[in-house]
């Protein structure tokens, strides 16, 4: 009802791209975020490569991401012209490993893209300090973390520059595509704002950069200020079903996600040794869907052939165990119990 109005009056409105609809998600987000900057842009890669433009980065560059990502996250790395390199995730976590990180490390790195795989927060303390330590840049990819949070303080706020996608599958999801950078830094926001609007000053019809016709639209942005508000109960909402699932399948024979509690859990992605024969049965014999996020990983995709690639032990092997249970409010609800069984079922001898 809310979103119809929201639509109806975007639609009835003189503005559909970059208007009031958007300055006032663009404050809403920020505020939520407890970040001084909200610059709202086409997309979550729109979001990584602008950012990365902003900060400066490109050719004769390395940013060092997790291969274990959707492709977006490294293909904002090549739209720059720098080269990803890949290192490996901590198992438990899976998002990007510190150690891995510190030891890829070199004297073209420019940047580190941690990724909030699945709604888990990256060891942002961690990065953080040895990203000071080197001198590098921070973007953190939250294009699956809306509302996740260490100790109380939100995904986004850690690092210098943060991406977040508004793509309608995600935990804060539009009608279709767009995204948002978030930054405290003062000047960064000033050049994303020219940079998604060719290259101008929002006032000016003079293109002093490079830039690109990146904004987001109005409609999303109206209809994304419904949903900010319901953004935290959708949250508790998936955290409680993770907890079911976490009671439903202790004790089989698979590795559950972490126990985190600042996690809001955009996939629960359990992890098994027979993947793709448990996805068979669960869709042909229970007509339960899942998913596989994500394999193979970044680094055995044609378009990544010239990043550098440290070795990826435990990435390799979880990328074709890990299969992805229905998460979502809206499917999930009222169902875990029932999915849970049928995975016992499937793979009990
Ligand atoms: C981790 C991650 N990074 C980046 C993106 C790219 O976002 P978008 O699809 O809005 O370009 C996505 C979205 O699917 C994602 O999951």
């Amino acid at each position: 009802m809310e979103v119809d109005r929201a639509i109806a009056n975007t639609v009835s409105s003189p503005h559909y791209i970059l208007g009031p609809a958007v300055e006032s998600f663009e404050a809403d987000f920020a505020a939520y975020l407890g970040v001084k900057h909200c610059v709202g842009v086409a997309s979550g890669t729109d979001a990584l490569a602008l950012t990365l433009r902003g900060m400066g980065i490109g050719a004769g560059d390395e940013v060092i991401t997790t291969a274990l990502t959707f492709s977006g996250t490294a293909q904002a790395i090549l739209h720059c012209g720098a080269r990803p390199r890949f290192v490996d995730i901590d198992p438990i976590s899976r998002c990007i490993d510190p150690a891995a990180v510190e030891a890829g490390i070199t004297s073209r790195t420019a940047a580190i893209i941690p990724v909030h795989l699945f709604g888990h927060p990256a060891n942002m303390l961690r990065l953080m300090d040895i990203a000071g330590h080197h001198g590098l840049a921070v973007l953190e990819d939250c294009a699956q973390a809306h509302g996740a949070s260490i100790d109380g303080r939100m995904l986004g706020g850690f690092g210098h520059a943060s991406a977040f996608s508004f793509y309608p599958t995600k935990n804060l999801g539009g009608i279709g595509d767009s995204g948002a950078i978030v930054t405290n830094d003062d000047l960064l926001a000033a050049r994303l704002r020219s940079l998604r609007h060719y290259g101008m000053k929002d006032s000016q019809r003079i293109s002093s950069t490079m830039g690109f016709n990146s904004r987001m639209d109005e409609l999303q942005a109206a209809i994304l200020s419904v949903l900010l508000p319901h953004l935290d109960a959708g949250n508790i909402e998936r955290r409680a079903l993770a907890d079911e699932y976490r009671r439903e399948l202790a004790g089989l024979d698979l590795l559950l996600p972490p126990d985190d509690p600042g996690a809001v859990y955009h996939q629960f992605a359990i992890a098994y040794k027979d993947r793709d024969r448990l996805a068979h049965l669960l869709q042909s014999e229970m007509g339960i869907g899942t998913s596989v996020h994500y394999h193979p990983l970044l680094n055995h995709h044609p378009a990544f052939k010239d990043a550098i690639v440290d070795q990826l032990p435990h990435s390799e092997w979880l990328s074709p165990r890990l299969l992805s249970l229905p998460i979502q409010p809206e499917v999930a609800a009222g169902n875990a119990g029932i999915i849970a069984e049928s995975i016992d079922k499937a793979i009990k001898p």
